[in-house]
């Protein structure tokens, strides 16, 4: 019998075509901070319906970037969920910022906008809200609702829509548009709706916001003469560091590879919509499976698919699942570790799981299976079976 080939929870798609073009870009006089770079930026615009797009060398910086153009500092407030990964707070925390993290909604994997709400209310002598809502697995947050919780004007909100490119607003206009928000945040890191290896981007419709984007990209360097504070110095070798950021650009065969694949980014949408839908369907009935709200999968980016399975019912432990799994060439991955948990943040903010009963519990349910484009309907089929197999198998205890 032919053995199964191994399904990791989530892998690239990469076509022919996506090698020719870096083939061709590596033999170009510019290979770094050139046209194709502009020429990704430009699709990512249209793609966004954005004013502005800059992409950086990963996700986890263009986060980063997004804090700095919007001067996040000492006293402000990051208000996020911990049902997340740690580069949607690194930037804001190496800035200054305090963490503050909300309970979530396990129907959603969102961050709990009751809970959102009611921190909102609360009053400060100093400092700014910053609200960091992050799409979790592909599905958007209720921005509008999100919106509705604002008491403040100076509040700043930056979409972390690092799993959601191709992901739609209610109205249908894309994520990344930021019509709720001041900046939204992409990764390109190869599980994600398109890849450039590692890669991210930020879009807003802001030219302040984007000038500072610039800026942190290219080690805090001003080359427009208007922004200098010595232009009598100047000569045509000129240019002014006005902060200290570091280099973080993408480089040309990089965004070839992003222009390529964003080319057959709503393709890849589609596959994984349906694989979704096959998914749901096959699980619609099993008593010991949840699943996310359907709800939001119309205008999801599905980048992952996430099953909820109370094991404190079931005589197989999470770990013991995932490794039979694994031995039938079935990979899973848990998203995610609640950011509390992990042991800097654990000396930043105590032992705080007590306050987060829904996180808690999500993260003892909460196991991904596979999903990327290249599954065919019975790769599903057979992660299904083996699933509902494994579990009949273990007689529930209730
Ligand atoms: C929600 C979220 N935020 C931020 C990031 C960081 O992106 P990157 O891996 O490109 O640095 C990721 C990707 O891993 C992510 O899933």
């Amino acid at each position: 019998m032919a053995k199964n080939k191994f399904l990791s929870y989530g892998r690239q798609t990469i076509d022919p075509a996506d090698v020719r073009e870096i083939s061709k870009a590596l033999s170009a006089d510019c290979i770094t901070r050139g046209p194709k770079v502009e020429a990704f930026e430009k699709a990512l615009r249209k793609q966004c319906e954005a004013k502005y797009a800059v992409v950086f060398s990963n996700g986890t910086v263009a986060l980063h970037a997004a804090y700095y153009a919007a001067q996040v500092g000492e006293f402000d407030r990051i208000f996020t969920s911990p049902n997340t990964f740690v580069g949607t707070v690194t930037g804001g925390i190496l800035l200054g910022a305090n963490l503050e993290l909300l309970d979530i909604d396990r129907g959603t994997g969102h961050l709990d906008l009751k809970a959102l709400n009611q921190a909102m209310l609360k009053q400060y002598s100093r400092g700014r809200n910053i609200i960091v809502p992050v799409h979790y697995s592909g599905s958007v947050v209720d921005m509008k609702s999100l919106e509705s919780c604002i008491r403040d004007p100076d509040t700043v909100i930056i979409e972390d829509a690092a799993q959601a490119l191709g992901a739609d607003y209610s109205d249908g206009t894309p994520v990344g548009s930021c019509q709720w928000s001041q900046m939204t945040v992409f990764s390109f890191h190869p599980l994600k709706t398109i890849t450039t290896g590692e890669g991210g981007a930020v879009t807003t419709n802001d030219p302040e916001l984007y000038k500072r984007l610039v800026r942190f990209r290219n080690n805090g360097i001003e080359r427009n003469p208007e922004n200098w504070d010595y232009p009598e110095e100047a000569g045509p070798w000129y240019y002014e560091v006005h902060d200290l950021t570091g280099n973080y650009h993408m480089t040309d065969f990089q965004a070839v590879l992003g222009l390529s694949q964003l080319s057959r980014m709503k393709k890849y949408v589609t596959k994984r919509r349906k694989l979704v839908a096959l998914y749901r369907k096959a699980f619609a009935e099993h008593k010991h499976i949840r699943l996310l709200d359907a709800n939001l999968d119309k205008h999801s980016a599905h980048h992952l698919f996430v099953i909820q399975l109370d094991f404190r019912r079931l005589p197989l432990s999470k770990i013991e699942l995932m490794e039979v799994l694994k031995e039938k060439d079935i990979g899973t991955q848990v998203h995610y570790i609640p950011i509390y948990r992990h042991p800097f943040f654990r000396r930043l903010l105590g032992d705080c799981r007590e306050k987060f009963p829904e996180m808690e519990r999500f993260y003892s349910d909460a196991l991904t299976l596979p999903l990327f484009p290249d599954m065919r309907e019975g790769d599903v089929r057979r992660v299904v079976d083996t699933v509902c197999e494994l579990l009949e198998m273990s007689t529930a205890v209730v």
